[in-house]
């Protein structure tokens, strides 16, 4: 099993929106090959669990999913991958159970970090960083680098909501050996190919319209499964 994560000690930076998009994403990828993913979200509002649970009352979302995917739509959706809503105790509990039965598992965090996460951070494989560009945020993204520096979590960082700014140009160009690899020396700019790191100015189209965990996210968003890209291998 993998455990991966999209996480910062910031709030609103798009965690859990590039969370749904990468599980949703590799569960879709890898239906025909049976390999298995879960999302675990720790989130005490319990957002994204709460989001699938309406989801599955929604006739618009098997006919979705069947515009997709005509011929097996329906065996997608009754082993549409799960979404835990987990404490840090009972995800550490349950490590065992998910680790025979997955090969891929996210984990969607609040915004912030308490003592008890620390055994649960130390489980994770690979870490994918969100930066949006303003001071403040270089700064918590860069404690957070620290900390998968010092506990040996593998880590990566990508922009998102990229605005045309001249702080976010600074960022682009400089902040990866300005700022980063100071702090963490194994840190990776995760990477579009065309022209460098990967910045994600919106969200994908029909993420906007759907707010899905169940229908793919637009598979023409390139860009972004560099993210995803980062996370599996
Ligand atoms: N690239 C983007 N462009 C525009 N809006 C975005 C982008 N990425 C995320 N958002 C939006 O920003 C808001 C916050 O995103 P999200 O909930 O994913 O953040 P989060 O880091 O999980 O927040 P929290 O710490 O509260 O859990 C959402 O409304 C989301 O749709
Ligand atoms: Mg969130």
């Amino acid at each position: 099993m993998k455990v991966l994560s999209i996480a910062t000690r910031k709030g609103g930076v798009g965690k859990s929106t590039w969370t749904i998009y990468c599980a949703t994403m590799l569960f879709h990828i890898s239906f025909k090959k049976g390999l298995k993913v879960a999302l675990v979200d720790f989130d005490d509002q319990k957002s994204i669990a709460n989001q699938r649970e309406k989801e599955l009352k929604r006739k618009s979302v098997a006919k979705g999913l069947a515009d997709i995917y005509p011929d097996d739509y329906k065996q997608r959706l009754s082993s549409m991958y799960p979404i835990y809503s987990f404490t840090y105790k009972e995800y550490l509990k349950k490590y065992k159970a998910l680790n025979e039965n997955f090969q891929f598992v996210f984990l969607d965090f609040p915004g912030r970090v308490e003592k008890e996460q620390v055994s649960v951070l130390e489980t994770i494989d690979k870490v994918a960083v969100p930066i949006v560009a303003d001071e403040l945020d270089i700064e918590s993204g860069m404690s957070y680098m620290k900390m998968c520096a010092d506990l040996g979590i593998y880590a990566g960082w990508f922009l998102n909501k990229e605005r045309n700014t001249n702080f976010t140009k600074m960022v682009k160009q400089q902040a990866h050996e300005k700022y980063f690899l100071k702090v963490n020396d194994k840190i990776e700019k995760i990477v579009n190919k065309e022209d460098g790191l990967l910045s994600i100015v919106e969200r994908p189209e029909t993420y906007r319209s759907n707010r899905s965990t169940i229908i793919p996210f637009d598979d023409k968003e390139k860009n972004i499964s560099h993210l995803l890209k980062f996370l599996i291998n």
